[in-house]
């Protein structure tokens, strides 16, 4: 189960505010867990987890069992909460260096490049590519633009493409219900009370991590035990995390680096940042979310976190077992002054790294705190999933904001459509 520590943020905390807070978040809680606060009416992804679907991941299962025997490549078209929680999953479960043990899973219309989306053309060439588009509405920009592309490079090259497009969407309303329809594509639905940062847990993002050969059981599970854990409002760690970083923002500072040393956790970082941007990020409020990968950001960002100004706090993401027991081998001859190192493992020295940084970082004005999983499993992603999610819907509401929509991402696009003469 996750451990979250915040004794490295009580120095910067007052006492007395830290118990009102605590209070005020088991308040916030019981709005989240009883269906009584704001957008009350997005709790589907709470919903999913009482109630599990077992026929529906067995359905799905069954599906990345055909795909992964039949395609080459996967490719994934969706953007922002139709694209995130599935890529964090897959990085953080799956081999960094693919064994081929399964159809390579790609991404596209997640961004609106043309250089990007012809050299995947390329790339695709010559091999049995299954899509998945992945869109509540239907209508977002970039991944319909990809999905054209794509659907008209498919039709020039395979003869049997309804079977090769999966459309993930909404029930009744998304756009691609027509064309599914009509085409015969096969489809699966994200319930209209689950919004898309909160959707990793429904088919948006089981199929392509269950395509992408990881075990959708564990993880979903992982999830379940994380809510019913997380249920009652004391000891609960979702609610002291979502307390000290609302204490924290009401102090002054201004942004919350979530901190990995792995890098198959970077994912998660960008999943994070979503989750909590989104929910947060309202009425002129909210921490900034941003990640950052120790130790290479240690050699560009590190030197600002430590000697900056000091409106940052830190939160750390640690695996107990971070799975990299690989041995430093002596070499005497080496001139590099380790070998006080030759025989510890690279996961010992990443470690003390993170120990380090950590009491760097504290040493230099920042408040740090952890969160530690036994290990990078599906089972731990799941729970960690869930955690982050209760985590937000109870920072949204100590905020006094409605955690559950996103108002802000309309401004751009109609500055957008208006410049391309959307009629
Ligand atoms: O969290 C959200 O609601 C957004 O990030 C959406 O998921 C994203 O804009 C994609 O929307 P859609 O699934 O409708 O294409």
């Amino acid at each position: 189960m996750i451990q979250f520590d915040r004794s490295g943020v009580e120095p910067f905390l007052d006492e007395t505010a830290l118990t009102t807070a605590l209070s005020g978040a088991r308040d916030a809680h019981e709005r989240l867990v009883g269906g009584t606060g704001e957008g009350a009416e997005m709790l589907g992804w709470r919903a999913l987890l009482s109630d599990p679907n077992d026929a529906l991941l067995g359905d799905i299962d069954e599906l990345a069992s055909e795909i992964r025997s039949r395609a080459d490549v996967f490719l994934c078209i969706g953007i922002g909460g139709s694209y995130l929680g599935a890529r964090a999953t897959i990085d953080a479960l799956t081999p960094y260096f693919p064994d081929g043990g399964g159809p390579e899973v790609l991404f596209a219309g997640h961004q609106m490049s043309g250089a990007y989306l012809r050299g995947l053309l390329a790339h695709l060439e010559g091999r049995s590519v299954y899509v998945n588009v992945i869109s509540k509405s239907g209508t977002t920009l970039e991944p319909a633009i990809a999905f054209r592309v794509v659907r008209e490079w498919l039709g020039r090259r395979f003869d049997d493409v309804a079977r090769r497009i999966i459309v993930t969407t909404d029930p009744e309303t998304g756009a691609l219900n027509r064309l599914a329809r009509e085409a015969g594509y096969r489809r699966y639905v994200i319930p209209p009370d689950i919004g898309g940062r909160f959707s990793v847990l429904a088919p948006v993002g089981l199929l392509p991590i269950a395509v992408a050969g990881v075990d959708i059981r564990s993880l979903f599970y992982g999830a379940v035990d994380a809510r019913r854990s997380l249920e009652a409002p004391d000891h609960n760690s979702a609610v002291e995390y979502a307390a000290t970083r609302f204490l924290l923002h009401e102090a002054g500072f201004a942004t919350e680096l979530l901190a990995v040393f792995e890098p198959r956790l970077s994912g998660l970082g960008a999943w994070w940042q979503q989750l909590f941007g989104e929910s947060e990020g309202k009425e002129h409020k909210g921490l900034f979310p941003a990640t950052v990968l120790y130790s290479t950001d240690l050699h560009s960002l590190g030197q600002y976190v430590q000697d900056g100004r000091r409106n940052l706090i830190e939160t750390f993401l640690l695996p107990d077992d971070d799975g990299g027991g690989l041995v430093i081998p002596a070499a005497p001859d080496s001139g590099d002054g380790l070998e006080y190192l030759a025989g510890r493992t690279l996961s010992y020295v990443n470690r003390k790294a993170a120990e380090g940084t950590i009491r760097a970082h504290r040493g230099g004005g920042v408040p740090v705190q952890t969160l530690r999983i036994p290990s990078v499993s599906p089972t731990s992603i799941g729970e960690l999933i869930y955690f982050f999610e209760h985590a937000a819907g109870v920072s949204g509401y100590l905020l006094g904001v409605n955690p559950f929509d996103q108002p802000g991402v309309e401004a751009y696009k109609a500055e957008m459509f208006s410049l391309l003469g959307r009629p």
